[in-house]
């Protein structure tokens, strides 16, 4: 646990990521729940992800709150004949700032490759939006000792050639897939090694003030009991799944992170 608050300049994002779970009732119950619990929390910002379904109702109850509205997917053409999607603009007139791209299950399940993320992020930028764009190895290829060429593949697929000025405003979520909904969380270790790893990258390629701006989340089973310990120097905040879904442990996780860091 760090004694002392960790200092930095970014502000750290707290997402919830509710997946496929509930429904317009359900959401606005969390949410008279979870709202009182986080009234006086600063030094970290919340968003949330619900369905697409409780997008207008969640977004709602969230005005004059300071807790933004978050996505959970996106297609990239702003309308068209394209059964079942919903476009960028659809997602900006309810209100929502972020749109999480490229999660590993949407990669897995979905069949979603880096061409694909690539084109979802850009339609992101264009209407206005933040993309949380996802990337993490998988346990077969952490163990064949691939996780920085695959976040570096990832990454790359999905920002080289973009302006430095939207790279800033990125969030990049560093999610080990084999952490993802398993109960298994990243060391904090392995948590700073991800995120140093991506920074220096984004370092790399658009310069020293691009890299201080982007902020990078871990996500894995992050639990109220691990996320104080996770917000190590390059993490800014935690993507998370199925804590995120009871208002107690996610309002848990918000303070326990806001705790762990000091802005300058
Ligand atoms: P988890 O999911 O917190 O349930 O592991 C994280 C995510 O998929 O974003």
């Amino acid at each position: 646990m760090n004694a002392n608050p960790n200092p930095r300049t970014r502000r750290p994002l707290i997402a919830a990521n509710w997946k496929m779970h509930k429904t317009v009732a359900e959401a606005r119950a969390f949410l008279e729940a979870f709202l009182p619990l986080v009234r006086d929390v600063q030094g970290a910002e919340i968003a949330i992800a619900p369905p697409f379904t409780a997008l207008q109702t969640v977004g709602e109850l969230l005005r004059d709150t300071g807790i933004a509205l978050a996505a959970q997917d996106v297609f990239y053409e702003p309308q068209g004949a394209y059964t079942g999607e919903i476009s960028p603009p659809m997602l900006r007139e309810l209100g929502c700032r972020y749109v999480i791209v490229g999660h590993s299950e949407r990669r897995q399940l979905f069949r979603e490759d880096d061409a694909l993320v690539r084109r979802k992020l850009e339609a992101v930028f264009e209407h206005g939006l933040v993309p949380i764009l996802c990337v993490g190895e998988t346990l077969e290829e952490r163990r064949a000792g691939r996780t920085e060429a695959v976040l570096e593949r990832q990454l790359r697929a999905a920002v080289e050639g973009l302006s430095a000025e939207w790279v800033g405003e990125l969030v990049v979520a560093y999610e080990p897939v084999w952490a993802i909904g398993t109960g298994e969380t990243a060391s904090p270790q392995d948590a700073e090694a991800g995120a140093k790893f991506l920074r220096s990258w984004i370092r790399e390629l658009f310069g020293a003030g691009t890299a201080e701006r982007v902020r990078v989340q871990y996500g894995g089973s992050v639990k109220p009991e691990n996320a104080r310990e996770l917000m190590t120097e390059n993490v800014d905040g935690a993507l998370v799944g199925g804590a995120s879904l009871d208002p107690q442990k996610f309002a848990g996780i918000v303070k326990e992170a806001a705790a762990a860091v000091s802005i300058s």
